[in-house]
C-alpha cells in the first residue's frame, strides 16, 4: 500500500543476523536453538524475519499459535517450526497437514494427535516447574516416559520447561535454580530415549553466558552449566536482554521506530500543548509535531515522560501523547536555526538513527511502567516494516 506519512519501523536484518551469530557463539556446540518468532517475531514481522534465520542455518523456528505456523508455511519456510500454544481436534489436524510440530501439554492433546496421525508425527513435550500456564505435572515423567516408549504414532523428541525469573538463572539460590533442580528430575526418566532438553530463553541464555565466563558468582547453578540444554531466545534475537539486565556481549537493536516532524510551532511562554493542557510553555518554545501516537503502538505512559532523537539529541515528549501524534520539545534543538529547516527531519522513538546514536526500546518501556517486551510487540499493524539487508529469494 502506498504510505503518505514517514512513519515506519525500520528493520535491519543484519543486526538481526548479529544477534543470532552471538548467541551461537554462547551454544558454543550443537545445543538445540529454537528461535523464537512468535507475535509476528516480537513486532518485527514474521515472514522476514523467520526467512532470514532459516537461510543463516536455523533449522527449527518457535510461533506461539498455529496461526503463525500456517502463514510462515505460507510463505515458503521449509524449516521446523515448532507451535507452543497447544490445540484441540481441529488444530491437530492443521498440525499434521502442514508438518508442523506440537508442544504437548495434556493427555487430551496427545489423543488428539493420535486421533489425526496417519503417518509418525515428532512432539515435544511439555512440563510445568513453576510457571502453572501449560505443561504435564513432573509427577507424570514416569508414566508419560511409558507412554512415549510403546506410541508408534507419536515420536519424542524433546522435553521442554519454561523459567520464571530467567533472570537469576546464573544463581544456585533463586527461582531458575529450583527449576532446573525439577527438571533435571524429569529429563532423567528420557534419558535413554534419545530426546534432548530445552529451557533457556534469554535471561537463561544471559545467565549461562555469566557461569561460562568465570567464576565471579559466589553460588553459581552448576547444574546450567551440566547440562547441554537448548535454547529458545526470544528478546535477545531483537537486540535487548530485559529490563534489569545487561548482555553478556554485545546485542544490536534490530528494530528502529521512525517518523518525522510534521510541523513545527512556536509557542509562547503559558501557550499548552495536546489534551488536557498537561504541558504548559515556561520559555518561548518550539514544539515538533510528529505523526505518530498510541494508535501506532507508543503508549500514552510516555506523556510528558519519554524522549525522542531528534537531530541526534535527546527530545522530551510534552503533553498527552494522542492517538496518531506526539509532540516534542525541540527548542533546544531548533533554535539558532530556521524552524522550516525541521520539517520532514527524522524523528527515533527507539532504535538508531543514521548515524548510529541509539535511544533504548528498554528506556521508552521503563517510561510506560512496563517491559522492553511489551513495547516491541506492541508497534501497531498500521506501521509499516521496512526491511534492510533482506536477500533475494
Ligand atoms: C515458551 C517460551 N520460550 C521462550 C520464550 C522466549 O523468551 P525471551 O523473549 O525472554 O527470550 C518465550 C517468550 O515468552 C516463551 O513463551
Amino acid at each position: 500500500m502506498e504510505m503518505f506519512r514517514r512513519t515506519y519501523a525500520d528493520i535491519n536484518l543484519e543486526n538481526l543476523i548479529f544477534n543470532w551469530n552471538q548467541i551461537k557463539k554462547i551454544a558454543a556446540d550443537d545445543r538445540f536453538i529454537c528461535p523464537m518468532i512468535k507475535a509476528n517475531a516480537y513486532g518485527h514481522g514474521d515472514v522476514q524475519i523467520g526467512k532470514t534465520l532459516e537461510k543463516e542455518g536455523a533449522n527449527v523456528l518457535g510461533v506461539c499459535l498455529i496461526e503463525e505456523g500456517l502463514l510462515l508455511r505460507a510463505s515458503g519456510i521449509k524449516t521446523d517450526i515448532l507451535v507452543f500454544r497447544g490445540f484441540d481436534k481441529r488444530g491437530a489436524e492443521k498440525i499434521m497437514e502442514y508438518q508442523l510440530t506440537p508442544v504437548v501439554s495434556s493427555w487430551q492433546q496427545i489423543q488428539h494427535l493420535e486421533a489425526v496421525a496417519d503417518e509418525p508425527m515428532k512432539i515435544h513435550l511439555k512440563f510445568n516447574t513453576g510457571m502453572s500456564r501449560l505443561g504435564f505435572a513432573p509427577s507424570e515423567a514416569e508414566k508419560l516416559r511409558q507412554y512415549f516408549s510403546n506410541s508408534k504414532k507419536l515420536k519424542l523428541k524433546a522435553v521442554l520447561t519454561h523459567f520464571t525469573s530467567g533472570e537469576d538463572a546464573a544463581s544456585a539460590l533463586g527461582q531458575s535454580a529450583r527449576q532446573t533442580q525439577v527438571f533435571s528430575q524429569v529429563f532423567d526418566y528420557f534419558k535413554d530415549m534419545d530426546v534432548y532438553a530445552h529451557l533457556l530463553n534469554t535471561g537463561g541464555i544471559v545467565g549461562l553466558a555469566q557461569l561460562q565466563s568465570g567464576p565471579q558468582i559466589e553460588n553459581p547453578n552448576k547444574l546450567l552449566l551440566q547440562q547441554k540444554w537448548g535454547f529458545r531466545p526470544g528478546l535477545m534475537l531483537y537486540g535487548y536482554t530485559g529490563n534489569e539486565l545487561q548482555g553478556p556481549a554485545e546485542f544490536r537493536a534490530v528494530m528502529s521506530l521512525k517518523s518525522v516532524v510534521n510541523n513545527m510551532r512556536r509557542l509562547e511562554v503559558g501557550d499548552s500543548v495536546s489534551y488536557g493542557s498537561t504541558w504548559v510553555a515556561q520559555r518561548p518554545s518550539y514544539i515538533a509535531v510528529v505523526p505518530i501516537g498510541y494508535a501506532d503502538g507508543i503508549h500514552r505512559l510516555v506523556s510528558n515522560r519519554g524522549y525522542a532523537l531528534l537531530n541526534g539529541e535527546r527530545v522530551p515528549i510534552v503533553g498527552r501523547v494522542c492517538m496518531d501524534f506526539l509532540m516534542l520539545d525541540a527548542t533546544d534543538v531548533v533554535e539558532k536555526t530556521t524552524p522550516e529547516q525541521w520539517v520532514e527531519e527524522e524523528v527515533i522513538l527507539f532504535g538508531y538513527d543514521d548515524k548510529n546514536n541509539f535511544l533504548s526500546a528498554t528506556e521508552q518501556a521503563l517510561h510506560t511502567n512496563t517491559i522492553v517486551w511489551e513495547t516491541l510487540t506492541s508497534v501497531g499493524e498500521r506501521v509499516p516494516r521496512h526491511f534492510r539487508g533482506l536477500k533475494k529469494t
